[in-house]
């Protein structure tokens, strides 16, 4: 066991020396926010990826985002405290898989673009037309994906139900989900609402159509934040997100008190404190420690990182 506060002064020391910035999501451990030069959801902590003026970044997310970030400097080295903190959403969609349904598709005379979320594979980003975060999806639906296309949108089904509601525009889904926001109770949910009256739901929109509906605010980690933040009067939100979540909210809007919403075990029926995502958990201060010591494990460039990079840059940069 090492104390944290001796790992907060060593990584502050480190970071220095091995001329480093950390970048870090918001569902990674507020302790691990709290040393981050950078902090954010997806889409700021992509652009904030290209901004960094140290040689070295250390992503403390999972390993898709880590490897935008390469993709977005290419120059800098950019280390992943934990190579395993993967992603049930990014998983779901194997390039190989993608790549043949893809044929089969302009087999059967669909004329489409594909749209990525940005918990994919750099490898799947190679294969697709558009990347979009919970961030900028509906917009960039709206203005850059042409009318007279088909939309596959891969791989979270959710999230694709939800723009297809909200853009009007219909979609091809690929039956992805991702393991934390899909087993939320509802049950729970409703009845901590009636017992805090005045409260309002807050849910990413990687939740189910069922929670989705029942919400009062729907939108990703950053939009969440400021909607919290434009309300001054004292409120109980209840999070429907990873748990880690109500640091930053809490950060953002201390005049609110913020309940996380428990999650259901599929097979049991019983309620659980699965609303913490495993991935996101590999991220240790010790690990980030290890790792601006050590300068490893490092995302190493790929081939096919230079398609993906074209097509996070026209998405995500404009
Ligand atoms: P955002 O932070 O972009 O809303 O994404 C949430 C998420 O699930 C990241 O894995
Ligand atoms: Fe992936 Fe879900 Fe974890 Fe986000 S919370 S990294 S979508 S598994």
């Amino acid at each position: 066991y090492e104390d944290p506060l001796d790992l907060m002064d060593e990584i502050e020391r480190l970071k220095v020396e091995r001329d480093a910035s950390i970048l870090a999501h918001y569902y990674v451990d507020g302790e691990i926010q709290d040393i981050a030069d950078y902090v954010g959801d997806s889409l700021k902590l992509a652009r904030d990826a290209t901004n960094v003026k140290t040689s070295t970044i250390v992503f403390s997310g999972v390993h898709f985002m880590a490897e935008s970030a390469k993709i977005m400097n290419p120059e800098k080295r950019v280390l992943i405290p934990d190579l395993l903190a993967g992603c049930s959403l990014a998983d779901s969609c194997p390039p190989d898989k993608l790549a043949a349904f893809q044929e089969k598709l302009r087999a059967e005379g669909h004329d489409f673009e594909t749209v990525a979320y940005i918990n994919t594979s750099a490898a799947v980003k190679s294969l697709c037309d558009w990347i979009v975060t919970s961030g900028n999806a509906r917009e960039l639906i709206e203005q850059k994906v042409p009318r007279d296309k088909e939309i596959l949108f891969v791989p979270d089904q959710h999230l694709g139900r939800y723009l297809m509601e909200v853009t009007g525009r219909e979609m091809i889904l690929w039956p992805g989900s991702c393991m934390v926001h899909e087993i939320f109770s509802l049950q729970d949910m409703l009845r901590a609402k009636r017992k805090n009256p005045g409260s309002q739901v807050l849910a990413h929109p990687e939740c189910p159509e069922n929670i989705l509906h029942a919400a009062d605010f729907v939108g990703g980690t950053e939009k969440m934040r400021r909607h919290v933040a434009s309300i001054s009067e004292p409120t109980t939100f209840l999070v429907a997100t990873e748990v880690n979540m109500i640091h930053p909210l809490k950060l953002a809007a201390p005049q609110h008190e913020f309940v996380p919403v428990p999650g259901i075990m599929a097979d049991s029926g019983e309620t659980c404190a699965c609303n913490r995502c495993p991935h996101m958990a590999r991220n240790t201060l010790q690990k980030v420690r290890d790792c601006l010591r050590d300068g490893q494990p490092e995302i190493e460039w790929q081939s096919y990182f230079d398609r993906a990079r074209e097509v996070l840059e026209r998405s995500l940069l404009n």
